[in-house]
């Protein structure tokens, strides 16, 4: 029982030995996963595993497009061989199991689905038995499971020493410095010799990468995996449990997440693959004329290096009177939105207790008033829920806090989850999470407003069905830089491979002052001022943020990237890569002829060429190139840039010489009779 996908590369089977499924992966008739058992452990009743026979099985193929509201791709070809297997217990109480194996050019996946049936009406999920045997010891990139934070460095190890590698410790310092001096109580182990998907993998001779994560997570806990103590190349599935340690609570009918193995020969195809999307349901919201990519600017990193603070101790961020200055400073620089942190009232007691008002502003800020003054203006304010972790009381107040920004006129919410999920033993990636993190996104399309997550649940493409959905943190973002051990150069040029495969990221780059006095000579951000725009292109996100403080920016000749940079693309090409070294993505800009490419290194100076093939043929660009200068270097001379600046054509090469910790951000736009006048060919 077998599906090959449209190009007859893939293939996804299952068989049954002795009654119990297996399923197994190839590429080219090479085994990539061999033979592996699925199942389910169940706390109502006997495992579901073993003593299956087969019903039926059916077989159809789509092929078909669609167009996302926003994205890396204006329109995604979704092409797919699907086979559906329906089993039955032999024995006992014939209770059944369905798995649907789909196989498609960039990846294969499965999922379980529990049909209606008159002996089973109530799950009670133990365990999730699905193994992954893998058939090399591939090298890995991976973050561990610590089921309420991805906010980790990835490591580069081979896949055999995931089993081995020590517990890890997650240290959230800011938390410490919160207003109201709470103490630390972040500090996690997560447990030896586990995964955070998506894992990526590269086979031993480089010939293939492949990504583990899963899609359409709805109404079931997240998977991680977990090494087998004999062979380290094997992964077990894990589940995130409830406090009571069940890990899935649902009635059936019901169906899982699917399981997810992307291939591809490059690692920029993980990058460019649409799979997560193509797994999850079309959108369901009719009307989407109101979702609208942004780029932002925010009261946001002043708090982070402890120039401002979030609540009433300290010189106070959230003004209306410097929310005014930001949305200037958006209005001249061609910004969308302003994003305020620390504008409602509780901040205070952050993670002491956490009284958050969600509807109740500091008497110093004036929502209404800012909001009327943005619109004036052409800029949005970007609202901001800290639920600290307190859901019960979020949800309390969810209607009214979504409500308030609908009337005031508000499009965009960040929210957040920095602290213990409430009550204690609920997990940030549980499925009691996953089901608040969902009802908050219907709840924001009610109001018809858009959502940035941060402390989320990590994406599984669920942005299709939900285009209000449209960027999550789930990374150790900018601000560690502010207050933590810095992130390393390499950080940058890894999350485009790993988690960004899981969908947009809001890693909030864009910082132009990278040495804060603040903050200075303990924490500082390690790259270039060229890898952080070149980062704004690399790193994607519909809600893309510049961090800095305005005042960094004002009078910044590299501020004109910012200007232009947009949020939204009609195609994405990784030109080049090697995971946690480089990377070159062009992508252009969406109804538009312009193009945007960035180039980043991680600790090592490089030069790469920058092909410009994707450029029509026949037409002149204009290239606008911020990079590097010679004398640029991430740890002692990070803010030495240059602005070359020149015609191209398709047959050009554009060379980037980058610094150690480096990057170079490329504006192509096609050049006017006046610009073939100006400029000669770029030097
Ligand atoms: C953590 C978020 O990641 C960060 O962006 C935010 O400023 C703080 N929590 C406060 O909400
Ligand atoms: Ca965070």
């Amino acid at each position: 029982m077998i599906v090959t996908s449209p190009d007859s590369t893939l293939t996804i089977g299952v068989e049954l030995r002795d009654g119990r499924p297996h399923y197994h992966v190839e590429a080219d008739g090479e085994s990539l996963v061999a033979p592996s058992p699925l199942g389910f452990e169940l706390n109502n009743g006997p495992p579901l595993r073993d003593g299956f026979e087969v019903v039926e099985t059916t077989q159809r193929t789509v092929e078909a497009s669609w167009t996302p509201v926003w994205g890396t791709q204006d329109t995604v070809r979704n092409h797919f061989a699907e086979r559906t297997i329906r089993l039955r217990e032999a024995n006992g109480p014939e209770r059944r199991l369905t798995l649907v194996l789909r196989a498609y050019d960039d990846g294969v996946a499965f999922r379980y689905r529990w049909p209606e049936q008159p002996n089973l009406d109530t799950l009670r999920i133990a365990s999730e038995d699905t193994q992954f045997r893998l058939t090399a010891d591939h090298t890995a990139w991976w973050i561990p499971d610590d089921h309420d934070n991805y906010e980790w460095v990835y490591r580069e190890t081979p896949l055999s020493a995931i089993r081995d590698s020590a517990a890890a410790i997650s240290y959230n310092s800011y938390l410490e410095e919160a207003d109201g001096g709470a103490p630390d109580t972040s500090e996690k182990e997560a447990a030896p010799g586990t995964v955070n998907p998506p894992l990526t993998l590269r086979s031993p001779d480089e010939s293939r990468y492949l990504a583990l994560h899963e899609a359409a997570l709805t109404d079931y806990s997240s998977m991680t995996l977990r090494a087998d103590s004999e062979t380290a190349t094997t992964l077990h599935t894990t589940l995130v449990p409830w406090p009571d340690g069940v890990k899935v609570k649902a009635s059936v009918p019901h169906q899982t997440p699917w399981r997810v193995i992307q291939v591809a020969d490059r690692p920029g195809a993980l990058v460019e693959s649409h799979l997560l999307q193509n797994l999850n349901e079309p959108s369901k919201i009719e009307d989407p004329s109101w979702i609208e990519p942004m780029t932002y600017v925010g009261i946001w990193w002043g708090m982070h290096i402890d120039k401002y603070s979030w609540g009433r101790k300290g010189t106070h961020g959230a003004t209306t009177e410097r929310t005014k200055r930001y949305m200037d400073f958006a209005a001249e620089h061609d910004i969308d939105g302003v994003l305020v942190e620390g504008w409602n009232t509780g901040w205070e007691t952050w993670l002491g207790g956490d009284e958050f008002d969600f509807t109740e502003s500091y008497p110093d800020f004036d929502l209404q008033e800012i909001v009327d003054y943005g619109e004036e203006k052409g800029v949005a304010l970007i609202g901001h829920h800290e639920t600290g972790g307190d859901v019960p009381a979020y949800e309390q107040q969810m209607d009214e806090a979504f409500a308030l920004y609908d009337s005031v006129g508000v499009p965009a919410i960040k929210t957040g989850y920095a602290g213990p999920i409430r009550p204690e033993g609920v997990h940030h990636h549980g499925q009691q999470m996953v089901n608040h993190y969902r009802r908050v996104v219907k709840t924001a399309a009610e109001h018809e407003i858009v959502l940035d997550v941060h402390e989320p649940v990590m994406g599984t493409g669920i942005e299709r069905t939900w285009p209000n959905m449209m960027t999550r943190e789930g990374v150790r973002g900018m601000e560690y830089n502010a207050w933590a051990e810095p992130n390393p150069p390499s950080h940058t040029v890894t999350l485009p491979f790993t988690r960004m495969l899981a969908g947009p990221l809001d890693y909030t780059p864009g910082v132009f002052n990278l040495t804060p006095e603040e903050t200075m000579p303990d924490h500082r951000v390690l790259t270039t001022l060229s890898k952080q725009l070149a980062n704004m292109v690399v790193l994607y996100s519909p809600l893309q943020m510049a961090a800095d403080l305005v005042e960094n920016y004002e009078g910044h000749d590299a501020v004109e990237f910012i200007e232009r940079v947009p949020a939204d693309w009609a195609e994405s090409h990784v030109l080049q890569a090697r995971i946690g070294e480089y990377t070159t993505i062009a992508r252009r800009k969406k109804n538009s002829n312009e193009w945007y490419v960035g180039t980043t290194t991680n600790a090592e100076a490089r030069t790469l060429n920058v092909p410009l093939g994707f450029l029509d043929a026949g037409q002149a660009y204009v290239a606008h190139v911020f990079e590097d200068t010679p004398d640029t270097d991430y740890e002692d001379t990070p803010h030495a840039y240059r602005v070359r600046r020149g015609l191209v054509t398709h047959e050009d090469v554009i060379e980037a010489n980058l610094a150690r910790g480096g990057g170079q951000a490329v504006i192509l736009e096609p050049a006017t009779e006046q610009d073939r006048q100006r400029h000669e060919g770029l030097e």
